[in-house]
């Protein structure tokens, strides 16, 4: 039996084998009651983003100029990239940094309805990231006219395993060209079974493309062993990279046929012929287009560095750990105050978040944050999230988020807060 006390928190902290990770980012000494649990939105600062800021900034722009191109700027989204590749199973030159993951989101999936010719669909299902899905409307849009994205519909907690395998083998399954889903979906945590999707998609002819924003940095990935064709991810939640941080592109070594839509120098094989008829450049970083953003790029590496650091498997092992001891409190203590656990139960089917239905949930979340200093956050209409980011939170800082959650409405902080919204939910 799980000890549930504060004890027992206090218990599993100090045998955490990554408590020391927390230190290696940054706190704010004036804010020291503040629980950050909204680190699958924007991850914390690493304190050696600090030092390379200043480094990137005084001595490599400043001082360096135009000569830190040769320097090491040139290769920074492939050589950032390849760290990252060893997170997701992929291989040398699989993996860059670039644009956003909406703009790579683009370039990918158009690039895999270009490789399909005659197959005029888009599969997704309603977990998935709403924006994912107008990215998918605008690639199928630009694929041309007959093609359209199909949205398999979800009991918004679960993915549609089974709605999915009919898709793929019913009728309309020939006409199937790319299949696009996220990993862990950003609302109730679903995590798919990346390898066996990935299987039955390849059976039926199609592409498959993952969005890892979710699941990247916490959630143990094998794009190689699941011979995963493209990949996309945030670079700025789980792996800390900083606020707009560059997206992760993989593609899979072997898909030489798929063509970047949106071609440019960067993405050429002689960036600095300034020729008109330059080919694609090698593995992943044909699909790069413009100058990329060295001083975001950059600072993508301390927080993968110690994502690499503390290893996969115990991050997985810490963020299981962690998602349960909060599901079973929020069952005992929050049940009874008019919340529900809508993210998957079993383990193996969510990623590390947890999101909890409460009728009023917007004014739960901003009781929370305002008065709580509990960081979570909201997505309408009904949903508070709380994400576990192992690296930084511990079993107490669960147990007492869950203990002021109690608070907050048992004090009747909902009511100072009903229809407060702010930009950012
Ligand atoms: C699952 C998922 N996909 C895509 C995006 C879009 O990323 P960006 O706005 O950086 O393009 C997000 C952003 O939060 C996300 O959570």
């Amino acid at each position: 039996m799980t000890d549930l006390t504060p004890a027992g928190a206090a218990a599993l902290d100090a045998i955490d084998p990554l408590a020391g990770f927390r230190s290696a980012f940054v706190h704010d000494d004036s804010d020291p009651d503040l629980i950050y649990l909204d680190g699958n939105s924007l991850g914390r600062l690493p304190t050696a983003s600090l030092d390379l800021a200043d480094d990137v900034l005084r001595r490599q722009w400043g001082r360096r100029l135009i000569r830190s191109w040769n320097e090491g700027w040139f290769e920074t989204p492939q050589r950032i990239g390849d760290r990252i590749a060893e997170l997701v199973g992929a291989g040398p030159d699989e993996v860059v940094l670039a644009d956003s993951t909406s703009v790579v989101l683009y370039k990918a999936a158009v690039a895999a309805l270009k490789a399909r010719p005659g197959r005029t669909r888009i599969l997704t299902d309603d977990l998935n990231f709403p924006s994912d899905i107008q990215v998918l409307r605008a690639a199928a849009e630009a694929a041309g006219p007959d093609h359209e994205v199909v949205v398999l519909p979800t009991d918004s907690i679960h993915g549609p395993v089974a709605g999915l395998a009919d898709a793929l083998v019913g009728q309309g399954g020939a006409d199937v060209a790319l299949v696009s889903l996220s990993h862990v979906a950003y609302r109730s945590g679903w995590c798919w079974d990346l390898a066996a999707t990935t299987r039955i998609v390849h059976e039926a002819g199609a592409l498959v493309l993952w969005d890892l924003c979710h699941s990247v940095g916490v959630v143990p990935i094998d794009l190689g062993a699941a011979d995963a064709d493209l990949a996309v991810g945030c670079t700025y939640k789980y792996l800390n990279g900083g606020p707009g941080s560059p997206a992760l592109l993989y593609v899979n070594a072997d898909r030489t046929e798929l063509r970047n839509p949106l071609r440019g120098w960067y993405g050429s094989d002689d960036p600095m012929g300034f020729g008109f008829d330059a080919g694609p450049a090698d593995g992943a970083s044909r699909f790069l287009t413009g100058t990329p953003p060295i001083l975001s790029t950059a600072l993508v590496e301390p927080g993968v560095d110690l994502t690499l650091e503390a290893g996969m498997d115990r991050i997985r092992a810490k963020s299981v750990a962690l998602t349960e001891r909060f599901i079973s409190l929020a069952d005992l203590h929050l049940a009874p105050l008019g919340f529900e656990v809508r993210t998957p139960r079993d383990p193996g089917q969510r990623g590390s978040h947890v999101a909890l239905f409460h009728a009023e949930a917007q004014a739960v979340s901003q009781a929370l944050v305002n008065e709580a200093l509990v960081i979570s956050d909201y997505r309408p209409p009904d949903l508070v999230r709380f994400g576990f980011a192992p690296l930084y939170i511990g079993f107490t800082d669960v147990d007492e988020a869950v203990r002021r959650t109690v608070d907050i409405v048992e004090s009747g902080g909902i009511d100072r807060w009903r229809g407060v919204q702010p930009v950012v939910p």
